[in-house]
């Protein structure tokens, strides 16, 4: 598939979905969420690809949130649906067994801030702003927004953010655990591919992608349901050939090769 209003690019094992409607600070219309949609399938899918960063075209932008102008006419069959296709996203995203890292080099709002919120790690530039601006259009995040927010930075905090609409500079989003890193102006990108390359080259995957599953699905769970999935999933490594040749390069004070085996 050919895009509109993405631009994918894959070098070394990680693929750089860029987001590509600048002068709509990369707003998320029906074609971009369709899009975002195939562009994952791909990242899940395509064996070629271990890893993969989200970013915005653009100094000015993460994605500044769902295109308003195509909130017009909405009802509440309609509004409904228009959540399910961007939560289904955000859940592919979550579930695709690849580490996803944003690269948030500006505003990152609305549905900006909860594609971030589905990526595994979250890097911000400085000049960057997070927020959850919906309350002041009279709804509520729709793209997974009030339940993954409130998972990774505490109720309390989301609550704040929700109900305020405020927008975060990257620092005070850093302190919150919004975001893992902030770097200075203009890096985030580069600085999000390199953590990428680096967590694709030396990480075995297998042990990438379970980590991911414990705790994403561990934290939808009961504390009993996520120690019985840790314990399944920490067993299905155990008979991996990276975990003995992990265990193998300790022991013999060099370097591992993880081959995904
Ligand atoms: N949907 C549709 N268009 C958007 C948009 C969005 N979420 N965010 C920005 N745009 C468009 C603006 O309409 C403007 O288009 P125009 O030049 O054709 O008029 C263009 O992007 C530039 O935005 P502008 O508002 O002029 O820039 P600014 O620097 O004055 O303000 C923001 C930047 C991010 C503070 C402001 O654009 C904003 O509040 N956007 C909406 C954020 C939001 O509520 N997101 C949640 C949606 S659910």
């Amino acid at each position: 598939m050919s895009y509109e209003t993405l631009l994918f690019e894959v070098a070394d094992r990680v693929a750089v979905v860029t987001v590509n409607r600048p002068q709509k600070l990369n707003a998320l219309n029906r074609k971009t969420i369709e899009e975002l949609t195939d562009a994952f399938t791909r990242v899940r899918d395509d064996e070629g690809i271990a890893g993969a960063v989200l970013t915005g075209a653009g100094e000015r932008a993460f994605v500044a949130g769902a295109d308003i102008a195509e909130f017009r006419g909405l009802d509440a069959p309609t509004g409904m649906a228009l959540a399910r296709r961007g939560q289904a996203l955000t859940t592919l995203m979550e579930r695709c067994g690849k580490p996803v890292i944003a690269a948030i080099g500006g505003f990152a709002l609305g549905g900006g801030c909860e594609l971030a919120l589905a990526c595994t790690l979250r890097v911000a530039a400085r000049t960057a702003k997070l927020g959850q601006p919906e309350i002041n259009l009279g709804i509520i995040p729709g793209y997974g927004g009030s339940q993954r927010l409130a998972r990774i930075i505490g109720e309390g905090r989301a609550m704040e953010l929700i109900l305020t609409g405020a927008m975060v500079p990257a620092e005070e989003a850093l302190a919150l655990g919004l975001v893992n890193r902030v770097v200075e102006a203009g890096q985030a990108r580069s600085v999000a591919e390199t953590w990428a390359r680096e967590l694709v080259t030396t990480k075995p995957p297998l042990a990438l992608k379970a980590a991911i599953e414990a705790v994403h699905e561990g934290l939808s769970r009961s504390l009993d349901e996520g120690l019985a999935l840790e314990a399944r999933l920490f067993g299905t490594l155990c008979a991996t050939e990276d975990m003995r040749e992990g265990t193998a390069a300790f022991l013999e004070k060099r370097a591992p090769r993880f081959r995904g085996q």
